[in-house]
């Protein structure tokens, strides 16, 4: 009879572990075969939109890889979806706004969150729950990300009108962290209720800021969000990229564990964090190469910890794409016996 994995769970609390527990951030969809399958069907809104089809998708890498925890399948641009903004997810460019925030007043059309707009994403938890036999990762954008699709109305690699509504409008960028962070702690405590039993924050931009512009404009709201989830006793992730210069800040939240990118060493990252537990950081495009050079990058993961305890093994950021997923499988099963 198969038994609940807590692993992952328990390496968020700092606990011993038989194994060091890993999962991978979208591993859900993206690479994987049933999921491309159903891509020739469905886009991707309507797949996150569909109960059966969104927990078939979170299913499939539990299945296939041996991972120890579920993510939801879901994507950040739901909230703000949720919220009456009108979003399209353009395929190999990602979510596009065509009416984006350009002026202060247009911070006031989003609207509060209900949870009664998510009901799809209470309904998908609710199956996976019943079917998963490792922990369900529930998950939201930053404040900081979700402004910057809402802001740029498409993918941006510069930022540039994000930083500029930041520096030229500080009363409205407030307004609009605010609003959105007050949506995230609601929209994450409705999954937290329907059985998310972890929930991850993707910053996965906010590295692009200055140390002092983050500690000005980002992290007191980030910190609120936090805050905000503490009596839901769930493990509670902050995760960004490109954050190394941010650590400190970064990690000067009651998150209890830090995900971070492979741009930074574990055992420098630990000097600066402290007693918090490590998710991370295998560079992802690692796995477009052979298997030797992929455990040659795992063991320097595991060379760089004083402890395995309070780690979590994942990716500096997403699967990429390409990624062969029987070498994902084979990075699950050497990381297990390592
Ligand atoms: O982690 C998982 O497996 C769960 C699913 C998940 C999706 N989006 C589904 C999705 C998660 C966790 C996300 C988060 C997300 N979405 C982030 C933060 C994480 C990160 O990667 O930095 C961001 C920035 C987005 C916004 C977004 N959505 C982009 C930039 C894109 C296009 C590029 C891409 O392929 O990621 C999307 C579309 C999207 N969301 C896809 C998936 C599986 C691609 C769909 C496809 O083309 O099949």
């Amino acid at each position: 009879m198969s038994t609940f994995n807590d692993r992952s769970l328990r390496a968020c609390r700092s606990e011993q572990t038989d194994y060091t527990p890993i999962w991978f951030m979208r591993q859900a969809g993206r690479s994987l075969p049933g999921y491309r399958e159903l891509r020739k069907k469905y886009d991707v809104l309507t797949l996150t939109q569909t109960p059966e089809l969104a927990a078939q998708v979170s299913l499939e890498p539990i299945e296939r890889l041996g991972v120890d925890a579920a993510i939801l399948f879901a994507d950040i641009m739901l909230l703000p979806i949720a919220m009456g903004v009108d979003v399209r997810i353009v395929d190999a460019v990602g979510p596009i706004i065509d009416d984006p925030i350009t002026k202060p007043s247009d911070v006031a059309k989003l609207r509060p969150f209900e949870a009664s707009k998510i009901g799809y994403l209470q309904e998908t938890i609710r199956l996976l729950r019943s079917d998963l036999k490792v922990p369900l990762i529930g998950f939201s954008g930053a404040p900081f990300t979700l402004a910057s699709y809402l802001i740029e109305g498409a993918p941006s690699r510069t930022w540039t009108k994000t930083k500029q509504f930041m520096y030229a409008e500080p009363e409205a960028w407030h307004l609009l962290m605010e609003t959105l962070s007050t949506a995230i702690i609601s929209y994450l405590k409705t999954q937290i209720k329907a059985g998310a039993q972890a929930v991850q924050l993707f910053d996965s931009w906010v590295g692009c800021l200055a140390p002092s512009d983050y500690r000005e404009y980002v992290l007191p709201h980030v910190q609120k969000i936090f805050d905000g989830l503490e009596g839901e006793h769930v493990p509670r992730i902050h995760f960004g990229t490109n954050t190394a210069g941010l650590l400190q800040d970064f990690a000067n939240v009651s998150a209890e564990v830090i995900g971070l990118d492979w741009r930074v060493d574990l055992d420098r990252a630990k000097l600066i964090i402290g007693n918090k537990v490590i998710q991370g950081n295998l560079d992802p495009t690692i796995m477009l190469s052979d298997t030797k050079t992929i455990e040659a990058g795992v063991d320097r993961i595991f060379d760089s910890l004083n402890s395995r305890q309070g780690f979590i093994f994942n990716f500096g950021h997403g699967v990429l794409p390409d990624t062969d997923d029987t070498k994902l499988k084979q990075l699950v099963d050497y990381v297990h016996a390592k």
